[in-house]
């Protein structure tokens, strides 16, 4: 059996070992041939003497060669303390070559290639360090929840691949049959209805390290396919649900990271989160709030503000202690930004016992002294100002709030920001559908259902888990009932035939003693690019897809034959 790299030492001198791997670099030094041996373990180096009888094939190594040696574990004259192994390096007796690799389309040591090219040679990429530890960090998480969740009695069950469609937010991915004609499958964009049906049959506590689809618009954090820790719990309430869940990111952190995260974590409503930070997951590593100041400019001579206050909208700002390092171009760039989010304009003032700025004109000493007290100005505050209706102003100034930090490099990198945010709607506004929709999902069960046709106010059992401006998960308490399932889907839209049609099965299950029951699913990627340091979610996937949904090394989708489409009953037009 081979033997790891990184397990050998100094407790290993004089013996003789046989070590496998890939050349990741030779040195041709002074006559003596150096080589990097790689496996996955590590690094370990490898020493031929010219006097050697494989000194001739060792010098003919080439980067990616995959080789056998056997050789002395020695003593290093001067130990590398960059390496695991480099007290030692191993005198090599025998060499076979066991493989040999073609001209590499990038350098392993030093990447500067494109990530389209990484990813086509994505078998290349992934023997590097980064992307080999960033796998193993998931693994990691994976192990850690499976033994958390075991020790509390849960049970790993698998839910189907091909699925029934229900809308459940983004679009389906769909899977023609071809037995039934006409007919299709969809991939599930989680497992959400067959949790749900589980503990309707008494399994009680689920858990699934569950692969999802959902065939939306791509972002850094977003990926066509992913996994979810998908949990589920029976005769529970918010608080179990929630603090189970602390539990498992308190294991993870500490199998990861060796970190004890502080339980329990803070909460916020989603009211609390929009008002203050203008996102429902703000990243709290850094202060620097939304302050509302439309009062303040209430009895003022600025027409456009008061025009945007007589038409019910807000005034609301941010404060960076920066003033001195933000000029006007600056701010120019700052405006661009910020109408990228819908904004017109982006006010700005700087306080140095007075104001200056682009509406200083406008404060008159009343004002003035209302802002610093409302703002807590101190010298050197910059002060941006975003006025208009309340949606716009609070996304606009939530971005900027964060590009800005980014910028000023307030951001510590090594903390990790929690926080609840519960108290979601239960509804918010599709302007693609033109109708409302499901903030969370549809079985999510409404605080109070007499409310549930005030669709604007009306509020959920739901909770996300935030970390570091990510939402890393998100779950509610479910509907138990058949009446209240059928009137949330009535306040849905759906007529009592469509909701027969697509949550018949639910409906029905929902009749035979349902046990009141909630859960919550965790994105694994995001909670593992955040545990990696990476902010790009196809850093911490084996075989991801680009932006376009596809796949670089396999080239997937492709095109298919006729015949297949054929058996399908399918005709592209
Ligand atoms: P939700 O849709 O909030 O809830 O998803 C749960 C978590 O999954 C992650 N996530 C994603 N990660 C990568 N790429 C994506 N495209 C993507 N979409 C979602 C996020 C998110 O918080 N069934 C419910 C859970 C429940 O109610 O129990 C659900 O799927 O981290």
């Amino acid at each position: 059996m081979k033997i790891n790299n990184t397990s050998i030492g100094k407790k290993n001198e004089s013996e003789i070992v046989t070590l496998y791997g890939w050349v990741n670099k030779k040195r041709d030094l002074g006559g003596l041939v150096f080589i990097d041996l790689r496996d996955r373990s590590g690094l370990i180096q490898l020493v031929v003497s010219p006097d050697s009888e494989v000194y001739e094939v060792a010098s003919t190594l080439k980067n990616e060669y995959v080789i056998k040696v056997t050789g002395k574990v020695v003593l290093r004259k001067e130990a590398n303390k960059n390496l695991k192994t480099g007290d030692i390096e191993i005198e090599v007796q025998e060499l076979d070559v066991l493989n040999k690799s073609a001209e590499l389309p990038f350098d392993l040591n030093n990447t500067t290639a494109l990530e389209d090219t990484r990813l086509k040679y994505r078998y290349l990429d992934l023997r590097r360090e980064e992307l080999k530890n960033n796998l193993f960090i998931k693994h990691q998480i994976m192990q850690s929840t499976r033994s958390y969740l075991n020790s509390l009695d849960f049970m790993e069950i698998e839910t189907p691949i091909l699925c029934k469609s229900t809308p459940e937010g983004a679009r389906d991915y769909l899977v023609p049959s071809r037995v039934n004609k006409g007919s299709f499958y969809a991939l599930p964009q989680s497992p959400q209805l067959f949790k749900q049906i589980l503990m309707m049959s008494g399994m009680e506590r689920y858990y699934q390290i569950a692969r999802c689809f959902r065939d939306e618009d791509l972002r850094a954090d977003r990926q066509p396919e992913f996994t979810q820790i998908d949990m589920e719990m029976s005769f529970v309430n918010e608080e179990d649900v929630m603090s189970m869940t602390e539990g498992l990111l308190y294991n993870i952190f500490k199998d990861v990271k060796g970190i004890e995260i502080k339980l329990p974590i803070d909460r916020m409503t989603y009211d609390e989160a929009i008002n203050l930070y203008g996102s429902d997951k703000p990243d709290l590593r850094f202060e620097n709030p939304i302050y509302d100041i439309t009062d303040n400019f209430k009895e003022s001579d600025f027409s456009l503000f008061n025009n945007i206050i007589n038409e019910g909208g807000i005034i609301n700002a941010l404060v960076f202690n920066v003033a001195d390092k933000y000029s006007r171009k600056d701010i120019d760039k700052l405006t661009e930004y910020v109408k990228t989010y819908g904004a017109k304009a982006l006010a700005f003032l700087k306080y140095n016992g007075e104001f200056s700025g682009s509406i200083s004109k406008f404060v008159t000493p009343e004002i003035g002294d209302s802002l610093v007290k409302t703002l807590n100005l101190k010298d050197n505050d910059l002060v941006l100002i975003i006025a208009g209706d309340k949606k716009m102003v609070k996304t606009s100034l939530g971005a900027l709030r964060c590009k800005v930090a980014r910028d000023l490099d307030l951001i510590d990198k090594d903390k990790y920001a929690f926080t609840w945010v519960t108290d979601f709607p239960m509804f918010e506004y599709s302007e693609e559908e033109g109708r409302f929709i499901s903030c969370h999902h549809p079985f999510t069960q409404p605080q109070d259902v007499d409310t549930l046709s005030d669709k604007e106010h009306a509020l959920a059992r739901a909770y996300d888990i935030v970390l570091n401006g990510y939402e890393v998960g998100g779950g509610s308490l479910r509907i138990h009932s058949p009446e209240m399932q059928e009137k949330v889907l009535n306040e849905l839209g759906f007529s009592k035939e469509e909701a027969e049609a697509k949550f018949g099965f639910l409906l029905k299950a929902l009749s035979y003693g349902c046990p009141p029951h909630g859960g919550l699913a965790l994105g694994l990627e995001r909670l593992t690019m955040i545990l990696c340091g990476t902010e790009n979610i196809r850093d911490v996937i084996a075989f991801p897809k680009t932006t376009s949904a596809s796949c670089l090394m396999t080239d997937a989708p492709s095109e298919v034959t006729e015949k297949q489409l054929e058996e399908l009953h399918i005709k592209l037009k």
